[in-house]
């Protein structure tokens, strides 16, 4: 039996996600651009896997990922400005690449639970040295997934504090598993499956274009977003955590004032601030850490380009004080210290530094965005530009006054540009996201946005997908 669903905002879920495996247009682009191997491997590939919306049946079937290259089978090559953000060094980085190939040939790949091994230790040491707070976050636990390292941080923050309770953020992701699932702020990640971990309540994010109260003051949004989570704490006290990602994932960037309201708001209710820096790690915002714009967190929570790009790799990192389950196990993990993955986490953490790829993040973000602003004076389609470092959001509108998302339109823009080799992902339907690797040249950047100003103007003239 299938129960059919309905969106979390009313309507069908393709409503919100724009982005997912079953609309007409993603038909269309698999008529047009998959045949002869492709078309076999991925029928192979819907055939073996089970189907879920997001992932399965694919886009397309890939043969290499290099540098800031996707490619298919049939060679055609794919900026891709998503990466599920694991390529902030770039895909198979010559250096991260030597690195895995050393720690391979060294003999030395997996170490059992229970003992340790040299880089795993340089490792966790680097993350202390470089993490926000001067000092402050000086202990480590990694694990293999994101998913896992937000539940280590959950935990933590549930045995130090002695309470259960946490606040998240609506429309947020924080992984897969039963408790990340629940701090998620998306229907569409844990619908349907029954209660997931009690005592997880959620509020808005300060978002200043799209709001619930219509609010264009920033000052506004700020206040009344702290008023929301103050007001949780007051009526639900005993809270453990406030659990968000320090810019979401829009990308929404939130004023210093805003972060630094919840964390005294933290202070005076006794609940941890635990930041998500899954995705916004390493570079990605212009900064090492996006904690970095606004302030040191109690625990900071790593994944993705952690690894390098070529072993999943996840942890935490957090304060001194909280070093306390010496009679407990948060995160027992079969891979708690892989020293391959630790080798590539080494190897692409330097990559960040000597190719200084933060400041090479900010620089090219700041002039993709003013671009993107002189691209929104031509165009009507594009609501608002949004964005920090090479973290970038265009939210299309059908009607700038209404603010009425252009879902449809994302995805025509969206299919428009892969098929002339700009690969990117939309959210919440109408938002495109653009995360390249950050070794992306200023030139590759601004060919990649032409090609998103082709496909607008196409689509404003009519030309659908
Ligand atoms: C912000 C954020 N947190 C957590 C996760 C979960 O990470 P993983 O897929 O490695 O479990 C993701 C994954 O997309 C993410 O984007």
């Amino acid at each position: 039996m299938r129960v059919e669903r309905q969106g979390a905002k009313g309507g069908h879920p393709e409503a919100e996600q724009g982005d997912i495996n079953t609309t007409q247009a993603r038909q269309r682009y698999w008529e047009r651009n998959l045949s002869g191997a492709a078309r076999n491997w991925f029928e192979e590939d819907a055939r073996v896997f089970l189907h879920q919306s997001l992932s399965t049946p694919v886009l397309n079937v890939i043969s290499r990922a290099q540098g800031i290259h996707i490619e298919d089978l049939s060679g055609k090559k794919y900026i891709d400005m998503h990466g599920n953000g694991v390529h902030n060094t770039g895909f198979n980085h010559p250096t991260v690449i030597g690195a895995v190939r050393r720690q391979l040939e060294e003999s030395l790949t997996f170490c059992p639970r229970r003992y340790t091994n040299i880089p795993a230790v340089r490792l966790a040491k680097k993350l202390t040295e470089i993490a926000p707070g001067e000092g402050a976050l000086n202990r480590v636990l990694f694990c293999p997934g994101g998913s896992d390292a937000i539940e280590m941080a959950l935990k933590l923050a549930k045995l130090v504090t002695g309470r259960f309770k946490t606040i998240s953020f609506w429309d947020s992701f924080h992984g897969a598993g039963f408790g990340a699932a629940g701090v998620g702020g998306e229907e569409h990640f844990h619908g349907g499956i029954g209660p997931l971990v009690p005592g997880a309540f959620h509020v808005e994010f300060p978002n200043y274009y799209r709001n619930p109260w219509g609010f264009s003051n920033p000052d506004d949004v700020d206040v009344e977003c702290l008023r929301q989570i103050e007001l949780v704490l007051r009526r639900e006290p005993e809270m453990a955590a406030v659990i968000g990602e320090p810019v979401s994932a829009n990308p929404v960037v939130p004023s210093r004032r805003y972060w630094e309201g919840v964390r005294d708001l933290c202070r005076r209710y006794g609940a941890l601030l635990i930041f998500d820096e899954i995705i916004e790690g390493f570079g990605r915002t212009g900064k090492m850490f996006a904690s970095e714009h606004y302030l040191t967190p109690d625990i900071l929570v790593l994944g993705k380009s952690l690894g390098g790009g070529i072993v999943p790799l996840a942890g935490i990192v957090t304060r001194e004080e909280y070093n306390v389950c010496k009679d407990r196990s948060i995160g027992h993990y079969t891979h708690e210290k892989n020293a391959l993955a630790a080798a590539a986490g080494l190897a692409a953490i330097e990559v960040i530094e000597q190719e200084k790829l933060c400041d090479h993040a900010a620089r090219l973000g700041a002039r993709a965005l003013e671009r993107l602003q002189e691209m929104a004076d031509r165009h009507p389609l594009i609501g608002c530009v949004m964005g920090i470092g090479l973290h970038i959001g265009i939210d299309l509108v059908r009607d700038r006054k209404t603010k009425e998302k252009a879902s449809r339109e994302a995805e025509a823009v969206m299919f428009k540009c892969m098929e002339q080799g700009v690969a990117f992902k939309t959210i919440d339907g109408n938002m495109i996201t653009l995360r390249p690797a950050l070794v992306i040249t200023q030139q590759e950047m601004d060919g990649a946005l032409d090609v998103i100003e082709g496909a607008i103007g196409e689509v404003e003239r009519g030309s659908n997908y």
